[in-house]
This record gives structure tokens, sequence and C-alpha cells, in this order.
């Protein structure tokens, strides 16, 4: 079961799971919150050994229902509020979703799996870098051991749900592996997140916000070789254990922007077709994308610097990312140009019409 697999990296996993293992059954449940978009999970749906489920991972009796009815022995939780920006503003869904509905989740795995006598699973928790708080520029990367030191309503409920998943672990044994990832990018990113918002606001000559002076750091990772190290932790990672993983790229947020401003340019001035479908974009008007570039007020609380050491998944799971971020931020730039009709229908909203019609 992938929870939250209509949102960017568990739809990524879903596409990637069925193509390595096209045997398996598989169930993604999702809520379908404003980040969940069935459009992403287009070739999945078609599969008769793949089932998609509208529901809550909130909702226990469901999750026991499907995990029972279904024989499912894996869970691989993504579902989550995942925006910052968003937890700040509004902090309460995040409580909800990442801690209570995490939790909610822990018990019907419970349930099934361990009361009822025991049978094999594995419950996976997919979490982030960032409940290890923010470094400054000298400090080492985290580790599996750094300190929990969460700034953010989004990272302090992430955390919270990974001491539940430890904790069930301890105290009831239920099979556990959570693993820590640095920032993803790639394909079916929600544009509210920096690198596809930087991508399509450039398209339509918008700004292109930069918070602050720029100079935060962040680990990127492109969302495929995630999912692998997800598959690693899942096959190889010992129960109980928490898994970093991460790229070893760290930048600014001012040279990806630059970085991703220059790319589109040079896409855009090689190719009629581009320019004849995106008019408004800098390079038609005789300008650099970097023009467009607006630094605005800062994130409250904004870290300033995130950055994973990987050396455990390397050393005991043989765990490596393949795309360097030159192949990486290229093919997650042309996925955004080959893939119009998809982030058209984000932009203008009608993305929730899958929605309308199942309950029409
Ligand atoms: P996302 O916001 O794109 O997707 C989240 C998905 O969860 C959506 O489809 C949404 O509909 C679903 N969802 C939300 N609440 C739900 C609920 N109560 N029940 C069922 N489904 C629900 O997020 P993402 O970027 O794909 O992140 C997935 C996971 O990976 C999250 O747990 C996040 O904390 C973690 N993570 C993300 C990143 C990153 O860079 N995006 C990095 C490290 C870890
Ligand atoms: P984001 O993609 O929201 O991921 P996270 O906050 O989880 O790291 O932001 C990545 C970085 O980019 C972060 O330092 C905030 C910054 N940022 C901007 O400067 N402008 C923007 O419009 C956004 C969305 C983010």
């Amino acid at each position: 079961m992938i929870t939250g697999g209509a949102g960017f990296i568990g739809a990524n996993f879903a596409h990637y799971w069925l193509a390595q293992y096209p045997q398996d059954r598989v169930v993604v449940l999702d809520a379908l919150t404003y980040a969940g978009n069935m459009a992403s999970l287009a070739g999945c749906l078609e599969l008769e050994n793949f089932r998609f489920v509208h529901g809550d991972i909130g909702d226990q009796d469901l999750v026991e229902t499907l995990l029972a009815e279904e024989g499912l022995d894996t869970v691989v939780n993504f579902a989550a509020e995942s925006h910052v920006d968003r937890s700040i503003h509004g902090p309460d869904p995040f409580v909800t979703t990442n801690v209570v509905g995490t939790h909610s989740l822990l018990k019907a795995a419970k349930k099934v799996w361990l009361d009822g006598g025991g049978r094999p699973h594995r419950f996976h928790h997919v979490s982030t870098d960032e409940v290890y708080g923010s470094l400054t520029s000298e400090e080492p990367p985290f580790t599996e051991t750094s300190p929990y030191a969460p700034n953010s309503p989004y990272s302090a409920s992430k955390a919270a749900s990974d001491h539940l998943v430890r904790a069930y672990h301890h105290t009831y044994g239920l099979e556990v592996t959570t693993s820590n990832c640095s920032n993803n990018y790639g394909p079916y990113q929600f544009p509210e997140k920096l690198i596809p918002l930087i991508i399509l606001n450039l398209l339509e000559a918008k700004p292109l916000p930069i918070y602050g002076d720029g100079l935060n750091i962040r680990d990127w990772l492109y969302v495929e070789d995630h999912c692998r190290g997800i598959d690693l932790v899942l096959r190889k990672g010992r129960v109980g254990e928490v898994y970093n993983i991460g790229g070893n790229n760290e930048w600014r947020n001012i040279e990806i922007v630059r970085l991703v401003c220059s790319l589109v340019d040079e896409r855009l001035a090689a190719s009629e077709s581009l320019r004849q479908r995106f008019p408004r974009s800098p390079v038609c008007q005789g300008h650099t994308a970097e023009s467009l570039i607006t630094f605005v007020k800062d994130r409250p609380g904004h870290d300033r610097r995130y950055a994973i050491d990987a050396a455990k998944s390397r050393n005991e799971l043989e765990y490596a990312p393949l795309e360097s971020f030159e192949t990486g931020i290229r093919k997650t730039i042309d996925w955004y140009l080959a893939n119009e009709t998809w982030w058209r229908a984000v932009m203008n909203g009608s993305y929730r019409d899958w929605l309308e019609k199942q309950y029409a």
C-alpha cells in the first residue's frame, strides 16, 4: 500500500514500483488534498494489479479493511501535508495528517499484522531531513544520530510521526523502517515548490520569488533516486533502523534559480516550436530569464542549510544516486516542457475534476 500515492513522490514511487515489480499488487490510498493529482497516476490506473482508493490515512477502519482484504504486507507511508509555507499559515492539517493520521495508520497496521496472530509485514515511513533542524555552513551534514531539532510546524509534525513509528517498533514489535530524505525534485511536483515554481513562472514571464538573500542551502535529490533508496531500505534495510537518503548535492537557492534560468533560456533559444508555445517567455521578449528574479520577504524561521550524510545507506544498502544534478535538472525541465497539459490542469484547477465526477 502506497499512502499519498497521488502526490509528487508517492506517484513517482508507484510508477517506479510497477515498472520494477510488475507482478506486485499495489494499492494507492490518497485523500486527494490539493496536492493529490489523479493525472500523476496515468498509466497505473489501467493496470489490473493496481487499485486506487480515495481515502484518509486517519480512517483506521478503512485501512484495516484494505490491509486485510487485499492481503497487503507492506505500507509505504508518503501521505502528508508537505509544504513548509502552508504549515506556517495553517499548521492544523499538518498535525491532523502527519501526526494523528500516521498514528492511525500505525494502529491499523498493528491490529491487522500483529494482533491477529502475527504475519510478515513491513511499515516504511517516509520522512525528511528537516526534522534535524538547520545547519551552519561549517557543520557536518546530518547523520541518523543527529539530534532532532525541527523548526517549522511541518518539520515538527514529521518529527512527531517519526517518533511514533519508532515507538510502535520498540513497544509492540511492529516491523518498521524510516528514511529521512533531502529535498526532491523531478516530474509531477506540485508547482508551489521551488524548482517547478521557477520553471513555470519563467515560461509565463512571472516574477521568480527568492526568499531573503537567496543563500539558504538545500541538498537536492532526483525523485527517482529517492524511490530507489526506499526500495533498497525495503529489501535490505534492518528492521527498526533509520536511513538517511540524499544526493550529496548542496546548492544555494539563488544558484539553483540561476541554473534553471540559463537551462530554460538555452532550451527555448534552440527551439522554434517551444518559442511559439511560450511567447511570453523572456527569450522571446529579448530578455534573459534571470531578469525575472525578485528578492522577496524571507520565510519566517527559514532554515539556513540542510545537508544529508548518506554513508549508512551507502555502506549497508549500496545506495548511490544515479542522476547528477546536471542530468536530473535537465530531465525535470524537459518533463515540464513536455507535460504542459499536466501543469496547466494544476494551474487552472481542472485537475480536481476527477473528484467532482466521482462524487457527482
Ligand atoms: P505531496 O504534498 O506532493 O503529496 C502528499 C500526498 O499525500 C498528496 O497526494 C495528498 O493528497 C496525500 N495526503 C495528504 N493528506 C492525506 C491523508 N490524510 N490521507 C491520505 N493521503 C493524504 O508531498 P511529497 O512532496 O510527495 O512528499 C511525500 C512524503 O515525502 C511526505 O511525507 C514528505 O514529508 C516526504 N518528503 C518530501 C520531500 C520533498 O522534497 N518533497 C523530501 C523528503 C521527504
Ligand atoms: P521548498 O521547495 O518550499 O522546500 P523546503 O522549504 O521544504 O526546503 O523551498 C526550497 C527552498 O527555496 C527554501 O529555502 C525556500 C526557498 N524558496 C524560495 O526562495 N522561493 C519560493 O518561491 C519557494 C517556494 C521556496
